[in-house]
């Protein structure tokens, strides 16, 4: 009889086959198994010699049967309806003390929901955000973990031994309970939405502004990957830039129809922000971007109608380096912003240094920047902004006229930089000690009679508008 494993995974789909063959990699004994029960003997099958590892059942109670206690089980199954099932499914074959991970892109909201549910029924709930794809999965992804000490216990020597390592560093950490873990992954990929669209609208403007072809745009992508605009985003960028289509031999991203997809995490950081009173601008200009990009038809009838000429530009490339790494700082400002607002609303021990730290490696925003960015939040920081630490406030003195240079001559010229465009107008907003609002509430108290707040004295006024 196989030894009792360590740890379960239940789903062998892309992400779940590879965390089970990095989990047996590491030396831990792993049971399996699948909804779909013909998949299971395959996949141990061409696990190969890491099939000693793996015990691949066919029933749940077999399954759970198959697991040492404390029980650790990893689903890997959409964070939706199906966990909420599984959950009442499993729930009755588990013991006091065992733990549900759900190692999907959940919304927290369902993380914290699905927490409580769990507790009263004496089983941890653990919400862990897995990032880098199905090759992080495979070889070191990073991870986000939320929910109990308990939990994390168990789970630790596993997520440590299977996680991507910068400098030896395991990137994974219990963030939090319930779901401090998803929702720092959901603000993970809303950074990475606005990087992914920085890096685009780069891109169109070294291309249709300043015609260069996509290969040479490709080319000087992978030279900036050396240096401070070093990230996975931009050396994967390099290269969709540079491939060819085997079937029409034309640059591949132009044979990609212009439509972008989403599943939905970009959108609910951006949400997320808006209900506890912030705002993720870039982000939003992202998700905003991806959204419009799906209305092709629309945008072909109105480059019709409203004329889409977009005049020639000349810039520098060392300028636009500048401006993206200033733009890529102001995106994980709003990122930590929006998880500062979260520890608040949540009351959640957010390490944002850790947090720094584990997206370092294996994950999709890992870049250059990530480091200083932990080292910014040891430190102490004016008022807790990123942008405040004197690091940081350097790179964006150089970078932002760089920013507000390309900026000005991409929007002159017609083009369409809207996340670009976000960044300047964050960084023009923050640094006014004195801003528009005063306007605003003299407005809101025209026509609402709501009051305002005087630089000159305490308690609400109104203004002498009505006075006769
Ligand atoms: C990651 C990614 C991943 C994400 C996909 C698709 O960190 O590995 O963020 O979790 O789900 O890349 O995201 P969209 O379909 O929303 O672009």
């Amino acid at each position: 009889m196989a030894d009792l494993a360590k740890i379960g995974v239940y789903g062998l789909g892309t992400m779940g086959s590879a965390l089970a063959l990095n989990i047996a990699e590491n030396g831990f004994d792993v049971a399996v198994t699948n909804r779909e029960t013909s998949w299971i003997k395959d996949f141990v099958a061409e696990a190969g010699a890491l099939s000693d590892r793996i015990t691949g059942y066919e029933s749940l109670d077999s399954f759970i049967q198959g697991l040492s206690k404390p029980r650790t089980i990893l689903f890997m199954i959409p964070s939706t309806k199906p966990m909420d099932d599984m959950i009442e499914t499993i729930s009755p074959l588990l013991d006091e003390g065992d733990t549900i991970i759900d190692g999907g892109n959940a919304n927290f909201h369902d993380t914290r929901r699905r927490s409580a549910l769990c507790a009263e029924r004496g089983l941890h709930f653990v919400g862990m955000g897995v990032s880098g794809g199905e090759a992080g999965a495979r070889k070191g992804p990073s991870m986000m973990v939320g929910g109990t000490a308990a939990s994390w216990t168990e789970l630790k020597p596993v997520a440590e031994a299977i996680s991507a390592k910068f400098e030896g560093n395991p990137c994974v950490d219990h963030l939090g309970p319930d779901g401090a873990g998803h929702f720092v992954k959901t603000v993970h990929n809303g950074i990475e939405y606005a990087d992914m669209q920085l890096i685009a609208e780069a891109h169109s403007l070294l291309h249709n502004g300043a015609g260069m072809s996509h290969a040479d745009v490709g080319g000087l992508f992978e030279n900036w990957d050396k240096g401070a605009l070093k990230s996975y985003l931009m050396e994967i960028t390099a290269k969709t830039l540079q491939a060819t289509d085997t079937v029409t031999g034309k640059p591949m991203v132009d044979v990609i129809l212009d439509k972008a997809g989403q599943k939905g995490t970009g959108r609910w950081t951006v949400i997320e922000a808006v209900k506890m009173g912030q705002s993720a601008t870039i982000i939003e200009a992202a998700v905003a971007a991806r959204a419009w990009s799906s209305e092709k038809p629309m945008r072909e009838t109105a480059e019709t109608i409203l004329g889409g000429h977009r005049a020639a530009i000349e810039l520098d490339p060392t300028v636009l380096e500048q401006a993206l790494l200033a733009a890529r700082v102001l995106d994980y400002a709003q990122g930590f912003r929006i998880l500062k607002a979260a520890a608040d609303e949540y009351d959640w021990p957010l390490d944002y240094a850790r947090i720094a730290e584990i997206w370092r490696a294996g994950c999709i925003i890992r870049s250059a920047l990530l480091d200083d960015i932990s080292d910014a939040f040891r430190s102490e920081l004016p008022e807790g902004q990123l942008i405040l630490a004197p690091k940081f406030a350097d790179v964006l003195k150089q970078g932002v006229p760089a920013l507000r240079e390309v900026v000005a001559k991409a929007v002159s010229a017609g083009y369409a930089i809207p996340a670009l465009t976000s960044a300047i107008g964050f960084y023009d907003s923050l640094r006014q000690g004195r801003g528009t609002a005063n306007v605003i509430q003299s407005q809101r108290d025209y026509f609402g009679y709501h009051g305002f707040e005087r630089v000159d004295a305490e308690g609400a006024h109104h203004g002498s508008w009505w006075d006769k």
